[in-house]
């Protein structure tokens, strides 16, 4: 049977209680450090192009988007005090030019006093009378929007909303698995328009497809890279002409559910066994790094770990010569593996609070050296997180490293070789469990096949 991506789903139902119950309570401890007594979250609002009459994509509130599943919902304003219904503020305007959200209807509607506005001057007569008491949490383009409340974003709030939702509930679970699914689907989609020696625009169609997205809709911009392109870290730009000769592909490309996103990258060879090998390795080292994923454990290790481990392969591979601390030590490993290691995934792909040393905001930076680590925290059960090591020829970052002490640990005939391959990463989703862990991305992977 499909799986049930709507808001009817009767299993997400089931959990969306506790979910709230989470989310209410991390906002009494907001509104209590804020000394507030209302929370009213705004849910955003389509932005205009520059000089122009057509709107960019409409990107929700992570922090609406944490209470309710409905992602296409702007102008609209949940109000929240503590022991009382949540009211939903919902935007319905008559307006005949778009499509205009339907009637309340899913798992979510008995949980909220639901008033609906066709304009948003009538949003004010649902906020509580005394704004003093009031905090407002959302982006404002127009002032006008926050009704009359001057305290928007107070840090103090902010940071413990942050800071826990980097531990998911059983409910944002269920629908990142599904995710994960959706996600995999697309995958295998593309893989199979790979190997039909498809163009990386066709590739990217077929992707869109088989999760059933619009650009507008993936969490982020497909990476489609064949060949040389997988150097690129963030490439998005789709060749309409397939290459004349195939030799890799890589793919980092996500779904959503509900405004919950997975981040799923894999890599291919198109038949040649010394790049197949060097990919049956970096998978071997990403599973060997997502085995020590487990509560209690500082990612910052994880991250300097995977550097250890890559400098091995960069050996074995012929890439390098010397010894791990060394290649690690003269940026050789760097080099090659220029970005973190992974980060916190959720609402956000990559989720706020990654830094953040606990609720009250302070920062855990990254390891010297390595300044685009996105988490940096000891981590807990629940938190849903990438692994993803990489290894690329960026010529820009190989460059540097001539006249340097590491010059003579590269091997850059092998380099040369490598080359024309572009990169490797592979990325999984990885809940933290007590001496455990959950791979949604394998599990995903093997349910598909
Ligand atoms: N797709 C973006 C990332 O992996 O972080
Ligand atoms: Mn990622
Ligand atoms: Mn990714």
């Amino acid at each position: 049977m499909d799986a049930d991506y709507t808001d009817k789903n009767p299993a997400l139902g089931a959990l969306y209680r506790a979910h709230l119950k989470t989310i209410t309570a991390r906002h009494d401890r907001a509104l209590e450090q804020a000394g507030a007594g209302h929370a009213v979250i705004y849910s955003g609002n389509p932005r205009l192009a520059f000089l122009d009459d057509y709107h960019h994509p409409f990107k929700p509130n992570p922090h609406f988007v944490a209470w309710l599943p409905l992602t296409e919902l702007p102008y609209s304003y949940i109000v929240y005090t503590p022991g009382a219904t949540p009211v939903l503020v919902y935007y319905q305007p008559h307006d005949y030019w778009h499509v205009v959200p339907g009637a309340p209807d899913g798992y979510w509607t008995n949980h909220f006093d639901v008033r609906i506005v066709h304009s948003t001057e009538d949003v004010a007569a649902h906020l509580p009378e005394d704004r003093e008491k009031c905090i407002a949490i959302g982006e404002f383009d127009d002032e006008t929007l926050a009704c009359g409340i001057e305290r928007i974003n107070p840090t103090t709030a902010v940071n413990i909303l942050h800071f826990s939702r980097g531990v998911k509930t059983e409910y944002e679970l269920a629908v990142m698995r599904l995710a994960s699914g959706r996600g995999v689907a697309g995958h295998r989609a593309a893989e199979a328009a790979f190997r039909d020696g498809r163009a990386e625009f066709d590739i990217h169609r077929a992707y869109c497809k088989a999760v059933s997205h619009t650009d507008a809709e993936l969490p982020y911009r497909n990476i489609v890279a064949l060949n040389q392109h997988g150097a690129v870290l963030h490439y998005t730009d789709l060749d309409r002409e397939a290459p004349g000769a195939l030799h890799s592909f890589l793919i980092d490309a996500g779904a959503q559910v509900h405004g919950y996103a997975s981040d799923i990258t894999r890599t291919y060879s198109s038949g040649d066994a010394r790049f197949q090998a060097l990919v049956d390795r970096m998978e071997q080292q990403e599973l060997a790094i997502v085995d020590k994923v487990q509560a209690g454990v500082d990612y910052r290790a994880l991250h300097v770990e995977a550097h250890r481990m890559l400098a091995d392969v960069l050996v074995e591979a012929e890439l390098a010569t010397g010894d791990a601390d060394a290649l690690v030590a003269t940026g050789v490993t760097s080099a090659f593996f220029p970005h973190g290691l992974g980060h916190l995934l959720g609402i956000q792909v990559h989720e706020v609070g990654g830094h953040q040393r606990d609720e009250t905001g302070g920062i855990i930076a990254p390891p010297s050296g390595h300044p685009f680590l996105r988490l940096t925290r000891v981590l807990e059960k629940d938190m849903v997180l990438t692994i993803e090591p990489g290894l690329y020829v960026i010529d820009m970052l190989l460059e540097k490293l001539r006249g340097t002490q590491a010059q003579s640990h590269v091997n850059w005939s092998a380099v040369e070789w490598l080359r024309p391959f572009g990169g490797i990463r592979i990325e999984d989703n990885v809940r933290v469990l007590d001496g455990g862990r959950e791979n949604l991305t394998r599990d995903a992977f093997a349910a598909a096949s």
